[in-house]
């Protein structure tokens, strides 16, 4: 494994490995403030070389889900202060996944005045588990007007400066898995007539306008971006020009330069695969790093790592259930299996009681 534990740059930060822990959302965050349990979730993991949390929602409008956190409030920087100076001192560095749900949301999973917004008014298929009366079908949003969309981007900008200030050394924008800029990508979840709508440099301009600005506030060394090309997960069906509008979408992210593109890859799942001519996009037409993630172990990722596939691999599952991947992988030692029935269920079980090996 000389290439998956050697040390490697990204943008201006230096790694202590190549293996990146993928974004997990936990559902923890009671109240959507990250506490005491988190943060000791966080430092059992960082002998990572990269870090990217749970998605994090820029807005209240952006909590679809039950107990996810957020990074608009002074509480929520607060808190995730503390989960950056217990991660930092173990050589990790860690990236905020910015995460608005945009239509995958209910009502009851939202605080108080906050509104579920999308593109276009239309429900995705499915359901979503509410703690008040368990599933419920994902709401119908409001489509976003030309006014909602500009404080959406302030949102994004001002949550990848509060990231900053909570010590994160940056943010990843997630435009994967159906959620809110997903949604302004895919022709089935944005109808609109307008220049957010319609032709493919119209669906992507939202995507471009918020990475724009987050370099804006932040810096582009210090912003991601998460894409799902041919993922379908959250009611995203496949259409014909999809690799078509993701090459484009690569042309356009090279030229404004975030320090990195985290592509998704469900096919371990039962999703259709990414093909690789998609893959090899990305690797040419975007000079920056290339994080690939879905499915990989130590060995499929050092190899992929050897053919210049990529320049980190992440890993979610494997990170879930072993708070130290790293040593096990190093000393060939075999993995606790990740539990999914406490994947998003409140408190310690199936969360930081994962045993490390013992020294
Ligand atoms: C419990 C769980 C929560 C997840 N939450 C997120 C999330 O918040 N953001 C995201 O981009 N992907 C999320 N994913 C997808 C993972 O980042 C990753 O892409 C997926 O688990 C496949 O990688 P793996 O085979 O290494 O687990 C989640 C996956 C799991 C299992």
């Amino acid at each position: 494994m000389s290439l998956l534990f050697s040390k490697t740059t990204l943008g201006s930060l230096t790694l202590q490995n190549r293996m990146v822990m993928a974004p997990l959302t936990r559902n923890r965050a009671t109240g959507n403030v990250p506490n005491e349990l988190m943060v000791q979730y966080y430092a059992q993991r960082a002998a990572a070389g990269l870090i990217v949390t749970e998605g994090t929602s820029p807005s209240p409008n952006g909590l679809g889900y039950a107990r996810i956190p957020g990074i608009f409030s002074a509480a929520q920087i607060a808190g995730w202060k503390q989960v950056t100076e217990a991660v930092h001192p173990h050589g990790a560095r860690i990236f905020m996944q910015l995460m608005h749900c945009g239509r995958i949301a209910h009502p009851l999973n939202l605080p108080a005045g906050a509104r579920i917004l999308a593109p276009s008014a239309l429900a995705a298929a499915g359901e979503m588990y509410t703690d008040a009366e368990g599933m419920k079908p994902n709401a119908t949003p409001e489509a976003m007007t030309e006014a909602d969309i500009k404080t959406a981007i302030e949102e994004y900008s001002q949550a990848a400066r509060n990231a900053v200030a909570a010590g994160f050394d940056g943010v990843e924008l997630h435009s994967a898995n159906g959620y809110l800029l997903e949604q302004f990508l895919r022709p089935n979840s944005n109808q609109r007539t307008d220049r957010y709508g319609g032709s493919v440099e119209n669906r992507a301009r939202f995507v471009l306008e918020v990475t724009a600005a987050a370099i804006g506030a932040i810096g582009k060394d210090r912003v991601g971006i998460r894409l799902s090309p041919f993922g379908v997960f959250n009611d995203m069906p496949p259409y014909a020009a999809m690799e078509a509008d993701y090459t484009y979408l690569a042309g356009q992210l090279n030229a404004l330069g975030p320090v990195y593109i985290h592509l998704v890859d469900h096919s371990a799942i039962g999703a259709p695969p990414v093909p690789d001519s998609m893959k090899a996009t990305f690797r040419t037409v975007f000079k920056r790093s290339l994080i690939l993630s879905g499915g990989y172990d130590a060995v499929r990722a050092e190899s992929d790592l050897a053919a210049g596939k990529a320049d980190l691999i992440a890993f979610g599952r494997p990170f879930l259930a072993n708070p130290d991947l790293v040593a096990r992988w190093k000393a060939g030692a075999a993995l606790n299996a990740p539990d999914m029935s406490t994947f998003y269920t409140p408190g310690p079980k199936g969360y930081t009681d994962y045993p490390a090996l013992a020294a």
